[in-house]
């Protein structure tokens, strides 16, 4: 296991509020080794004491003296640097050269290049060494490919870990345990008995303090090329020989490469963008979103799109991806549909009022899995076979502590352990999709919707998904906050 951790962007919001607090839990836990340290690299000057009043303020729910909060800060040594100059970099850590190391790339993307080299002329890529790349790499096809040519002339493949964080998540590995420790939903699991996918990730948060970022990405390039396509190939791939990482990734892959290109006559009933105006969320006033140029007026806050794998399994079943910010609630879920029975027997209800199975799995703010049946009402009225739908919670009580996604991804990263990381080919098979669609919204020029923040995004979703309430399943909501 690597002992030394070099993580960059050390002073940015992704590395206080997850990546130290993970590291916290794993220290409370015991499974980081004796020996752990963190370098943390950032361009602000700060020195080691200044870092560490920072991180105290910043980290979630902490007692300051606690004795895992004092281990942390005593690991912890701060480097200020130039993160755009790599003679600067090579310099500064030298003097860390001979330690087994992992690189974490908390920064925006426009610095792995220069941060790599550094890293490379310093020493601090030789293998073992590990590199940890944060998503996105790249905002297209092009420039993720220059950015991993770049890359791969420092490290070789087998030693970049490129994260996404919900595969970091239980319930997100619980879908893999679900589908393929089962024949019963494998038996089902095709487009005979599935009508279609529904993949929600909606947040009630906003871009607040990350305009500059978001405005060049957009919830296409944030979420959907990334979380949400990974969660889609994971219902959707074929069952893998093994377990190991690169027979799941080679099932993934093929998803990806499946996926059919959006055209400029398709994207207009296969999408839709939107973006969040002053409204009410979680009970206080919200701002709009706030383009921080004239250019980002152009970007979606929100995204709705119908996307079809074209191969033997999916042929036919919509897959309905959903995302958004400052949405009415907070709820990540995927939602298998199931076709509806082939011959109705009963009187109650009407068979068009009859509800399809539904498998849900909630993945956030609450992890469960509920399965709909229509099972027969057994009530007093004997004169008539009324069926309803009974849902059926499947979850198992457990009262572990939940983890944040990275904790399990670090580990791993320490550990070496590729399996719940990225790999090029999927990246660059991703973006090529992303891509088609993005290309295909400028030939089409596909308007941007406004929506009121905490509401269920905008009112052109109901041409899209007419049959799909605005929110997810928790509640019966539709539109409004
Ligand atoms: C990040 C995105 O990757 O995921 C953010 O950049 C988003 O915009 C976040 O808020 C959502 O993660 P989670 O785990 O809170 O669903």
């Amino acid at each position: 296991m690597h002992e030394t951790l070099l993580l960059f962007g050390a002073t940015g919001d992704l590395a206080q509020r997850y990546l130290f607090a993970s590291l916290l839990n794993l220290l409370r836990d015991r499974l980081l080794p004796p020996g752990f340290r963190v370098f943390a690299i950032a361009r602000q000057d700060l020195g080691t004491d200044g870092f560490r009043q920072l991180l105290l303020k910043r980290l979630p729910d902490i007692e300051p003296t606690a004795p895992e909060v004092v281990d942390l800060l005593n690991r912890c040594e701060y480097i200020s640097v130039d993160l755009s100059d790599p003679q600067q970099l090579a310099e500064r850590l030298a003097p860390l050269r001979g330690r087994d190391c992992v690189s974490y790339l908390s920064t925006p993307p426009g610095l792995y290049v220069p941060i790599t080299q550094g890293l490379k002329a310093a020493g601090l890529l030789d293998a073992p060494s590990r590199l940890v790349l944060e998503k996105p790499i790249g905002r297209d096809l092009a420039s993720a490919r220059e950015i991993m040519s770049a890359v791969s002339e420092c490290v070789s493949e087998d030693r970049v870990f490129r994260i996404d964080h919900y595969l970091g998540k239980a319930p997100v590995q619980n879908l893999l345990a679900l589908r393929f420790g089962n024949a019963l939903l494998e038996a089902v699991w095709h487009h005979r008995w599935i009508a279609s996918v529904d993949i929600l990730v909606a947040e009630t948060a906003g871009v607040d303090g990350r305009e500059g970022y978001y405005a060049s990405y957009g919830a296409l390039r944030d979420m959907v090329q990334n979380h949400i396509l990974q969660l889609l190939c994971l219902i959707a791939m074929e069952p893998p020989s093994a377990l190991d990482a690169d027979s799941v990734r080679n099932e993934k892959l093929k998803v990806l490469r499946a996926l059919r290109p959006m055209t400029a006559d398709a994207v207009d009933q296969h999408s839709v963008r939107g973006c969040y105006q002053a409204g009410v969320v979680e009970g206080k006033p919200v701002k709009g979103f706030n383009a921080p140029t004239p250019e980002a007026q152009d970007t979606e806050t929100y995204v709705a799109l119908v996307a079809h794998i074209d191969n033997w399994r999916w042929a036919g079943v919509p897959f309905r991806l959903r995302t958004g910010k400052r949405m009415a609630d907070r709820c990540s879920e995927v939602v298998i549909t199931f076709r509806e029975v082939s011959h109705w027997l009963f009187e109650k209800p009407h068979r068009d009022r009859s509800t399809p199975n539904r498998l849900v799995f909630r993945l956030q703010p609450e992890e469960n899995i509920e399965l709909t049946l229509m099972s027969s009402l057994a009530a007093p009225e004997w004169g008539a076979l009324e069926l309803q739908p009974l849902p059926l919670d499947l979850s198992m009580p457990i009262n572990l502590r939940r983890r944040i996604a990275y904790e399990r991804l670090l580990l791993d990263a320490f550990h070496g352990n590729p399996a719940l990381f990225v790999r090029n080919d999927e990246v660059e098979a991703a973006w090529s999709w992303i891509d088609s669609v993005s290309e295909a919204w400028k030939q089409a020029g596909t308007p941007i919707h406004p929506y009121m923040a905490g509401s269920w995004g905008p009112d052109a979703l109901e041409q899209l998904m007419p049959d799909c309430c605005g929110g997810g399943t928790r509640r019966n909501h539709r539109k409004g906050g």
